[in-house]
C-alpha cells in the first residue's frame, strides 16, 4: 500500500524541480505541440488503484507524458493572449505550494495576507490607479469581471433602496448594461452568473467590427432618465488589441450616473508604457477596473486582479462569517471576505515576486518587447504579397488572413480556416483563428517574456507556406 511519508518529499522534490528545469531549457526547442498530443492524453485513462503506485512512479508517469501538454509556456504560443510565467513568480508560486497557504484569512497567513496587500497597491501604481480603492486576487479576469460587476450589482441595488446581496434582485426592475461590439464574453458570463442576466447586455457598435456607437450610448444612457445602470469598456479586444474610448465613456458615465467598469484583461499593461498610455487614458475615472496576472504580468495560472473604486462594496458583497471564521470587522484583511473565495491560493506570491524582482522597468520591458515583435510581424504581413493585415496594431494582436494571388475572396475565409487547423497540426508555432469584420482572420498575440523576434518571423513563414500548400488552384 502506498502511503504518503514525509520521508519520500526530498526526492520528490528534486525530481520534480530536476524535471521542471530540464522541460523549461528544452522548451524552446520543441515544437509547440506535438502530434501526438492527444493520443498521449488518453493514454492515462484508466481505472482508480486500490493500492497506488507511490509518488516516485506517479511523478515519472506524469513526466512521461509532456508530450499530451501544449507546450504553451514557451516562446512559440502565441493563442488566447496567454502568457508565460517570469522565473520569479515561477519559484513563487512553487513555494505558495510548498507552503501551502490558505490566504482565505489573515490569521491562516499573515505573510500571504500582507503580500496580497502589498502585491494589490504596487499593480495599482503600476497602472495608475488611486491608491485608496479597494482590490483583490481573483482566478483570473472572469472572476475578476465578475467581483467588479458583482459590486456594481450592489451599487444598483442600493440606488433603488435595496441590498440585492441581502434580499437578491427579484422586485427590481432589470439593471441595463452598455458596451460595444467589444465586450468580452467573460463580461456577459459574470452578469449571467450574478442574475442581472445576458440579455441585458446591449452592445451598441457602429460598424461590424464592433467600435462604440457613442451616440447611441448617450441615448440609450438619457432614456434611462437616471435609473441606475453599468457601462463597460474594453481595454484591450481580442481581435486586434483595440480598445473602446474610455475617457469618453467615463464623461458618458460620469454625466448619467451610470456604474462605469473596464474590462483591462491584457490591455490595462498598455498603462506600463508611455508608447501606448494614452490607450487607458481615464481608466482612474471609472468604478471598476480589472485584469489578468496570468497573461502580460506573466505569473503562471490562474491569476487575475480586480480593484473598486469604493472600497467598502467588497466586503458588504463577499463578507459572510461565521463563528469560527473571523470577526466581519477584524482591521486586518481577511481575502475571503473581499472575493467569491474564502479559501484561497496564495496567488500574491507569485505577483509579489515578480513585481519585487523585476520592478516597475523589467515589466515593463516586457510589455515593450511584445509591442515590438507584434509590429514586426504587422511589418512582414505588410511586406508580403500573400498576406494581408486586416487591423491597425496598436497593442500586441496582429490580425491578419493569408490571400494568396489569384484566390477569390469567397474561397478565402475557407482556406483561412483550413491554414488555422494546419497551423496547429504543424505545431511549430501555435494561434487560433477569429472571424474580423466578417473575414476569417488570424490573431496571435505576443504576451510571454520568453517570444523571440525569430519567433515572429516563422509565424510569417509557416502562414505562407501552408497557404502555398492549402490555396485552391484554378482547377480546384
Ligand atoms: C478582454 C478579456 N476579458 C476577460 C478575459 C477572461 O480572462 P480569464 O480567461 O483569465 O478568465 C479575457 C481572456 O482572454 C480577455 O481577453
Amino acid at each position: 500500500m502506498a502511503a504518503p511519508d514525509p520521508a519520500e518529499l526530498p526526492k520528490i522534490i528534486d525530481l520534480a524541480s530536476r524535471e521542471a528545469a530540464r522541460y523549461l531549457e528544452s522548451i524552446a526547442d520543441r515544437n509547440v505541440r506535438d502530434p501526438r498530443a492527444e493520443e498521449v492524453a488518453a493514454s492515462f485513462r484508466g481505472e482508480l488503484l486500490e493500492d497506488g503506485v507511490g509518488a516516485e512512479r506517479a511523478l515519472e508517469e506524469l513526466v512521461a507524458g509532456i508530450d499530451g501538454a501544449v507546450h504553451s509556456a514557451g516562446p512559440r504560443f502565441f493563442h488566447f493572449v496567454n502568457g508565460g510565467a517570469t522565473p520569479a513568480a515561477l519559484g513563487a508560486d512553487w513555494l505558495a505550494s510548498a507552503l501551502d497557504q490558505n490566504t482565505g484569512a489573515w490569521v491562516a497567513s499573515p505573510l500571504g495576507g500582507e503580500l496580497e496587500w502589498i502585491a494589490l497597491s504596487w499593480l495599482r501604481d503600476l497602472f495608475g490607479l488611486p491608491a485608496e480603492w479597494g482590490g483583490v486576487l481573483t482566478t483570473g479576469a472572469t472572476m475578476a469581471n465578475f467581483v467588479a460587476l458583482a459590486c456594481a450589482r450592489r451599487w444598483c441595488g442600493l440606488r433603488h433602496g435595496v441590498d440585492v446581496d441581502d434580499v437578491g434582485l427579484s422586485g427590481l426592475p432589470p439593471i441595463h448594461v452598455f458596451g460595444s461590439g467589444y465586450v468580452h464574453p467573460s463580461d456577459v458570463k459574470a452578469l449571467g452568473m450574478l442574475g442581472i442576466g445576458r440579455a441585458q447586455v446591449h452592445k451598441l457598435a457602429r460598424d461590424g467590427i464592433g467600435r462604440l456607437d457613442v451616440e447611441a450610448l448617450d441615448a440609450a444612457l438619457a432614456e434611462l432618465d437616471g435609473a441606475p445602470s453599468i457601462v463597460i469598456g474594453s481595454a484591450g479586444e481580442v481581435n486586434a488589441g483595440d480598445f473602446d474610448p474610455i475617457a469618453t465613456m467615463a464623461d458618458l458615465a460620469e454625466r448619467y450616473g451610470a456604474w462605469f467598469h473596464v474590462d483591462g484583461a491584457f490591455g490595462l499593461f498598455a498603462a506600463l508604457s508611455d508608447r501606448t498610455r494614452h490607450l487607458v487614458e481615464g481608466i482612474e475615472r471609472a468604478d471598476s477596473v480589472i485584469a489578468d496576472g496570468h497573461k502580460w504580468l506573466n505569473v503562471p495560472y490562474d491569476c487575475g486582479f480586480a480593484f473598486v473604486r469604493d472600497p467598502s462594496l467588497q466586503p458588504s458583497v463577499f463578507g459572510e462569517g461565521a463563528a469560527y471564521l473571523p470577526a466581519l470587522d477584524d482591521p486586518k484583511p481577511n481575502w475571503g471576505y473581499l472575493g467569491p473565495e474564502m479559501s484561497r491560493r496564495c496567488r500574491a506570491f507569485a505577483v509579489w515576486a515578480t513585481l519585487r524582482a523585476y520592478g516597475r522597468n523589467g515589466h515593463r520591458a516586457i510589455v515593450e518587447r511584445s509591442l515590438d515583435l507584434a509590429q514586426r510581424l504587422a511589418a512582414m504581413v505588410d511586406e508580403a504579397d500573400d498576406l494581408e493585415r486586416l487591423a491597425d496594431v496598436p497593442l500586441n494582436i496582429v490580425c491578419f488572413r493569408a490571400h494568396p494571388r489569384g484566390v477569390p475572396e469567397d474561397r478565402l475565409d475557407e482556406l483561412n480556416r483550413r491554414i488555422a487547423a494546419a497551423v496547429i497540426a504543424d505545431g511549430r508555432v501555435f494561434f487560433g483563428a477569429t472571424a474580423y469584420d466578417g473575414k476569417a482572420a488570424f490573431r496571435p498575440a505576443p504576451v510571454n517574456w520568453r517570444n523571440r523576434p525569430e519567433d515572429m518571423d516563422l509565424i510569417a513563414t509557416v502562414v505562407r507556406e501552408l497557404a502555398a500548400e492549402l490555396a485552391p488552384t484554378r482547377s480546384s
